[in-house]
């Protein structure tokens, strides 16, 4: 088995990593079934670089139908003990507006009717893993230094609330997610986060925050059109630090 120096997963928006060379597909096939897609290896500033895009090449997965734990153990069978997860948000607090990126630290699951643990396969022991610190703090701390290093502007910190979707939240589920300590809001956060903890999986989260959430700024309707043209402006950066951050 090669070894990848990181695993990225690819958002909304997110579809395949610029600058990655020398690509190679993989069609991995998992016990929990098959991933969102075809793993793409490749050199990405000289690092071996793992891509999956999550909602499928095609965006044609929305997220309550997407099989997390297939596309992350197809990511371990490969060789990737590191993933970084792109995921599109919404901003709700203030220092979280449209093309911002940020590295959360908390989040808070509103998500229903996943699967969300490896152990409810025949003959699998039931864990209770740790996840008071849900994303791992030294991968984390990495993709800061990555950051830095690269100079691209990154919010250290905040709390990522993962909701059902596909349709975006009302104004007051936005409020009370406000009032519980939600900063971002995602629909592909969970159960990712947590599945990558029982599979023994560095992870950590790299936000890109596409709109304000509903209600948030000036209230204007959020649109698709809007949520690709800043994923995309906020994005450019992006190959340097995960080239950088598989370095370290
Ligand atoms: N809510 C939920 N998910 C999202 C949003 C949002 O406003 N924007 C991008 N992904």
């Amino acid at each position: 088995m090669e070894h990848i120096s990181l695993a990225v997963i690819g958002g909304t928006g997110v579809y395949k990593l610029a600058q990655l060379d020398d690509v190679s597909s993989h069609q991995v096939e998992t016990r929990y079934g098959t991933p969102s897609g075809p793993i793409r290896v490749g050199t990405l500033l000289g690092q071996r670089v793992a891509f999956l895009a999550r909602h499928g090449e095609g965006h044609s997965l929305p997220p309550h139908k997407i099989n997390y734990r297939a596309n992350l153990a197809a990511l371990q069978q490969i060789g990737a003990q590191r993933v970084l997860a792109l995921n599109t948000v919404g901003g709700i607090t203030e220092h979280f507006g449209p093309r911002v990126l940020a590295c959360p630290d908390q989040l808070i699951d509103y998500t229903w009717g996943r699967i969300s643990t490896l152990c409810d396969e025949p003959g699998t022991d039931v864990l209770h893993v740790d996840f008071g610190h849900p994303y791992t703090p030294m991968l984390r701390s990495k993709v800061l230094a990555a950051a830095k290093v690269t100079g691209v502007r990154l919010q250290d910190g905040g709390c990522y609330g993962a909701t059902q979707g596909p349709r975006l939240e009302t104004n007051a589920e936005i409020a009370r997610m406000r009032r519980d300590g939600c900063d971002l809001v995602g629909m592909t956060g969970m159960p990712e986060a947590s599945l990558a903890r029982e599979l023994g999986l560095d992870y950590a989260c790299l936000a890109i925050v596409a709109n304000w959430a509903a209600g948030c700024g000036d209230g204007d309707e959020i649109t698709m059109a809007e949520v690709l043209a800043n994923v995309d402006a906020a994005s450019s950066g992006l190959p340097e630090l995960i080239g950088e951050l598989a370095r370290g």
